[in-house]
């Protein structure tokens, strides 16, 4: 099969969260399992200098009149080796800051040109009229930031043209515009309606990926079906019921070539998953790193998020106080919300031996943290899939999270019956207060104080296999019945 997988963030190029490591990976086991995969995302900078072999492949003008000339560049991941095109535009993409925002954390004002231009080339190289000679069956596209191709592909209507699925990673981000996008994109005028890319007034990017695609994904089961409800649906519950019937959820896996502990390079010192030896020198390691006192008996909880409101952090300072009176120390990492980072890091100086706190993003400290925790805190209010409690799984480490969306499909939460059978992995609560989460915290720290008990816990974790191969057969299966549906 011939893949078109569309994304605004790619690990290792550049990565914010989750999306930007299924948007590695998944490629990557679909190209090893012999499908011809190209991945397509913007020419940020630092995603044009970190692909090898690079050449230019296209010219594709200046469709959306941004002054720039787009050029498709080819290269190759540095890591998977698979075939990678990103759309040099530096009018739209060469900045300091991030994907999305700038260095302030604030949205790019332009976003609506920059991932229009995302969608608009997606679908460009999809139909009848491509410059190129390869042209995918299906193009897969990710999150509200490639919605509108599947709109573009409708509107063409080019016999042939590519099937389009659209995954949902996170339905909170949708990408709504003021109504004049629509004209400066070139989409036509009639699309934007109710029945179409309309939505309260705006033009939303994410409506236009649900409302055309050909099949809908995202990535957990219990997910699939929460978003079909107005607690977690985010205004598209209506939508994603009426589409119920092409609407599948498929479960993220763990990127088993960057997250393993035996070949882990961020590590103090690499260990086989369940050896307790060398889980316990990352502990010390990490420890002397977050200039926490080592103490014995003292359950470590770590934190590696985003830090937004989807991700319950405020819960987790709620509970702070009555968890550090049990005895336990927390090491965090995350950003996002400047008001939580301000409170984070207020506690870490209010608690200096038992709270540590680093504001930033940095893949080697996520690594050490997951390998050096003893729990792995999770109090998500809504949770798509969640990939870090798969990774905690493989380091030994015991997740502590919410019974939402993926967690709720990858948690089995310790209790007598549980623990006897040994599914038990996680300690889960099922509302979203803090008492809850507390009352979580609190039978996972005194279970830790039962050697024999929590090497239960942590071998049924380990035990658990969430290789990408199986989530990447579940996808091959979809794009074969579209492929077969539509003739290709
Ligand atoms: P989400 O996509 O909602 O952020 P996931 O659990 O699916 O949540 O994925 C988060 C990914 O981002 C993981 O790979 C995690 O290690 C990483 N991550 C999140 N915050 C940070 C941070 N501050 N520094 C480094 N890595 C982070
Ligand atoms: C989103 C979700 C997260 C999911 C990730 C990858 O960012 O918040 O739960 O794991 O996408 O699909």
């Amino acid at each position: 099969m011939r893949v078109l997988f569309a994304s605004s963030e790619v690990f290792p190029l550049v990565k914010t969260g989750g999306l930007g490591d299924v948007s590695s990976a998944l490629p990557a086991a679909l190209a090893a399992a012999g499908h011809e995969v190209r991945i397509l995302m913007p020419g940020y900078p630092a995603a044009l200098s970190a692909t090898t072999d690079r050449r230019e492949l296209a010219r594709l003008g200046d469709p959306l009149a941004t002054g720039s000339e787009v050029v498709l560049i080819e290269g190759r991941m540095p890591d998977s080796g698979v075939t990678v095109w990103l759309l040099d535009c530096p009018a739209l993409y060469a900045r300091d800051g991030g994907p999305y925002t700038d260095l302030a954390g604030r949205d790019w004002p332009d976003n609506g040109l920059r991932f229009g231009l995302l969608s608009w080339a997606a679908a460009a190289l999809s139909c009848e009229g491509s410059p190129l000679d390869w042209r995918p069956q299906i193009l897969h596209c990710n999150d509200w930031q490639t919605g509108l191709a599947p709109a573009w592909l409708q509107a063409w209507n080019t016999p042939g043209r590519a099937g389009t699925v659209f995954t949902i990673h996170n339905i909170a981000y949708q990408g709504r515009y003021g109504a004049d996008l629509v004209a400066r994109l070139g989409l036509p005028a009639d699309m934007y309606a109710p029945e179409g890319l309309e939505y309260y007034d705006t033009l939303s990017f994410l409506k236009g990926g649900i409302y055309y695609a050909d099949r809908l994904t995202t990535v957990s089961p219990r997910y699939a079906r929460e978003i079909q409800t107005p607690a977690f649906g985010y205004g598209m519950e209506g939508l994603l019921a009426w589409r119920a019937g092409v609407l599948t959820g498929i479960l993220n896996g763990a990127d088993y070539q960057v997250w393993d502990p035996a070949t882990d390079r961020h590590l103090a010192r690499v260990f086989k998953p369940g050896d307790a030896a060398g889980k316990a020198a990352n502990k010390a390691a990490l420890l002397n790193e977050l200039g926490l006192q080592p103490q014995p008996h003292t359950p470590l909880l770590v934190v590696v998020t985003r830090l937004t409101e989807q991700k319950g952090m405020d819960l987790l300072l709620a509970v702070l106080p009555a968890i550090l009176a049990q005895g336990a120390q927390v090491g965090v990492i995350g950003t996002g919300d400047r008001a939580l980072e301000q409170a984070f890091l207020a506690a870490a100086a209010a608690h200096p031996d038992q709270v540590a706190v680093h504001i930033g993003y940095s893949e080697p400290l996520a690594h050490r943290l997951i390998a050096g925790g003893d729990m792995l805190l999770m109090p998500s209010r809504f949770e798509p899939c969640g990939l870090t409690q798969l990774y905690a799984f493989r380091y030994g480490t015991v997740p502590v999270g919410h019974a939402v969306g993926g967690l709720a499909d990858t948690l089995v939460d310790t209790s007598y019956d549980t623990l006897i059978n040994g599914s038990a992995n996680a300690f889960v609560f099922e509302h979203s207060n803090a008492g809850a989460f507390q009352w979580a915290i609190e039978r996972a720290v005194s279970l830790y104080r039962d050697p024999d008990r929590w090497r239960r816990i942590v071998e049924a974790g380990l035990a658990q296999d969430f290789s990408w191969s199986r989530a990447a057969q579940h996808y091959q299966d979809l794009y074969a019945g579209l492929i077969a549906e539509r003739g290709l």
